[in-house]
């Protein structure tokens, strides 16, 4: 539908989907059977849906309902059809809907079109999923974990996976109302997701039990009897431990679910998610056993690849009429090492920085981006004090490592630097090869935050 010159401009599939509401009044019922086009029409543009609608206060009164991570253009019908030229009313009411879309800025969790990459990530996480193996998945804040985890129990109900069936149920415990943090809220919470899951998918549980665990060992057994898997995300596990939750509460509730995977390994499989694995690495936590002791696979998780950084921000400009050179993009890895929410940052600014009638698209070059590195500095200062936070809960010495290495002052500390440079690295802190900073601008805020050492140290 969209023409040539409209398909180049905003790199648009060749069709797109046109919602003509037919009632006096929009209704949220037709955004939702958008919605379900898109999920089942793969060859629409899945960025956005042009709605042409009767009455002119349908956009404000549909806002809530609008997906976030899609952009939904409304005309009236009144106004299309007075326009002289359609071709050019599409044109540039398009050019102002789509160029405005601020796409780099997305702030929760990536789903959709607005995920990219994690290709080996994700094979990894299948392949330990169906092998029974229960993950610890940790990483920086706002690396991309919930982002991956999401997708992968997207994928588990698509039933895309190969091999048998697994059966996702997602708990965020962030999410859990705090007034009423127990492990029996915890219970009730994934109790009413896997039995929402269980019908859907109608796994038959007769004479369900009314107390949450042994419905919950209910449901492990239908599986059984269907081959499917059960898979637990527990999302930012710390909650658990770091006293939102009594202590006593968090390991029972630990300890059931290890219980679990001991008892149906064939039925059962846990990811723990979180920034790191200090909490779980302890033999003991105050007087009780660490029931996640030496059980989780461990699974860090660095920033984008590069090349799937590249990808990312090629494909979300182009949405937008943005063209980046191969030196913009060397730039914007050289800072940012993938991290994608760093990356979301600074394309943001390039964004903010290109009036929408100079896109034609509109060339982004290595100039430009070089130009907004002192803004990118000031906007990502508190993600750098976290970074500081995450090494140091990483390796106690982690910190006056990096200052060394920021500095280029020697740092001579054998066994030790060796075990530091290793968990950096696998954190996406430092460079795997290099033995440099991944995250270019981390080095840079460091040098501008703390002296350089008098002297080489010794670990
Ligand atoms: N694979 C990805 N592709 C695109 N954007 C991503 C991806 N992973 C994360 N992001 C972006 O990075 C930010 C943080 O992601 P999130 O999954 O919430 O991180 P975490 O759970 O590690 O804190 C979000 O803005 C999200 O949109
Ligand atoms: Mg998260």
């Amino acid at each position: 539908m969209p023409s040539q010159p409209l398909q180049n401009h905003f790199d648009l599939a060749p069709e797109v989907l046109v919602l003509c509401a037919p009632w006096a009044v929009a209704q949220v019922n037709d955004l939702k059977r958008v919605e379900e086009t898109f999920r089942s029409e793969l060859r629409v543009d899945q960025g956005f849906a042009l709605v042409i609608v009767q009455e002119s206060s349908a956009e404000t009164r549909l806002a809530a309902a609008v997906p976030e991570s899609r952009r939904y253009v409304f005309i009236s019908r009144a106004r299309l059809e007075a326009a002289a030229d359609p071709q050019t009313f599409l044109r540039s009411l398009l050019r102002d809907a789509l160029g405005g879309r601020r796409l780099f800025d997305h702030r929760r969790p990536a789903t959709g079109p607005q995920f990219f990459g994690r290709t080996r990530e994700f094979e990894a996480l299948e392949r330990d999923v169906r092998q029974g193996h229960c993950l610890g998945v940790y990483g920086l804040r706002k690396v991309g974990k919930t982002s991956l985890l999401r997708r992968l129990a997207d994928k588990c109900r698509e039933h895309e996976s190969v091999g048998a069936r697994v059966l996702p149920v997602e708990l965020d415990l962030l999410a859990v109302d705090y007034k009423r943090r127990s492990v029996e809220t915890l219970l009730g919470v994934l109790r009413r997701v896997a039995d929402a899951e269980a019908s859907r998918v109608r796994l038959e549980v007769l004479n369900a039990s009314g107390d949450h665990q042994k419905r919950i060992e209910q449901l492990l057994q239908a599986a059984r009897r269907t081959g499917a898997r059960w898979l637990f995300v527990v999302d930012e596990y710390e909650a658990l431990l770091d006293g939102r939750f009594t202590a006593t509460d968090g390991i029972e509730f630990l300890s059931w679910m290890r219980g679990l995977a001991q008892t149906w390994p064939e039925q059962f499989s846990l990811i723990l998610a979180g920034r790191n694995r200090r909490l779980l690495v302890p033999a003991r936590i105050g007087p009780l056993d660490n029931p996640m002791y030496r059980f989780l696979r461990e699974v860090p998780l660095t920033g984008l690849a590069s090349e799937e950084c590249r990808t990312m921000v090629r494909r979300i400009g182009r949405r937008m009429a943005l063209t980046f050179t191969a030196d913009a993009l060397d730039i914007m890895l050289r800072e940012t090492g993938g991290h994608p929410a760093l990356v979301r940052t600074l394309g943001d600014l390039v964004d903010q920085h290109v009036p929408i009638d100079a896109r034609a698209p509109a060339l982004v070059d290595g100039a430009l981006v070089e130009r907004l590195l002192p803004r990118f500095g000031r906007e990502v200062d508190g993600d750098m004090r976290e970074f500081v936070q995450a090494a140091e809960d990483i390796e106690p010495r982690a910190l006056d490592r990096l200052k060394h290495l920021a500095h280029g002052v020697p740092w001579v500390g054998g066994d030790l630097e060796a075990r530091i440079d290793d968990a950096l690295e696998r954190y996406g802190i430092l460079d795997a090869q290099a033995q440099a900073f991944r995250i270019g601008r981390f080095a840079t805020w460091l040098r501008a935050n703390y002296s350089a050492p008098m002297a080489a140290a010794h670990g």
